[in-house]
């Protein structure tokens, strides 16, 4: 599994937590920032952190190494929040078309998922679409605790066509 945008460890030790197969499952945080040596309930047997910018090359533990060979590919990438909500939902939604793209060319096997956390925008419907065409479910979620303050929502796409 990889996870883009690991800093600090959310969805890294949730990825630690949840998997069954636990000494097969190998997963990779990917971020501009290094991630701390010590993250509670992420064991570093199995989870390796690169930094990497998601916009440049990937490291090459992950590509041309494990090509098309992840189950799972996760983002909650963003830049720095500016406040202006257009701003802050342009990037959002271009830091999850790079992640979607590597994830569908490169990175994720047949039958795999993919999960990004983005802002809505304008563009969610044809993310959406686009996603429908490579994956057998697509499922827009708006967690019960961010549904008043934010406007972040997760899409949550399963069994890739490859
Ligand atoms: C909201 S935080 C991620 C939180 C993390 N998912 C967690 O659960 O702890 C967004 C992260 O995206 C990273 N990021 C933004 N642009 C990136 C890029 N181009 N390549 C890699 N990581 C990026 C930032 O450095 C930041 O740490």
């Amino acid at each position: 599994m990889i996870d883009l945008g690991s800093f600090p460890g959310g969805f890294v030790q949730v990825l630690n937590e949840r998997t069954n197969d636990k000494e097969l499952v190998e997963i990779f945080g990917i971020d501009l920032q290094a991630m701390s040596l010590e993250i509670p309930f992420v064991d570093r047997k199995r989870t390796q952190f690169f930094v990497s910018d998601i916009f440049n090359d990937m490291p090459s533990e992950i590509l041309p190494k494990r090509e098309k060979q992840f189950s799972l590919v996760t983002s909650d990438m963003m830049s720095k929040t500016t406040g202006v909500h257009e701003t802050d939902a342009a990037n959002s939604l271009e830091l999850c078309e790079v992640a979607f793209r590597l994830s569908i060319e490169r990175l994720l096997m047949r039958n795999g998922g993919f999960v990004c956390k983005m802002f809505e925008n304008n563009g969610l419907k044809k993310f959406e679409v686009d996603a429908r065409g490579v994956f057998e479910t697509v499922k827009l979620f708006r967690p019960e605790a961010s549904r008043k303050q934010s406007r972040e929502i997760f899409v949550v796409c399963s069994g890739f066509k490859g």
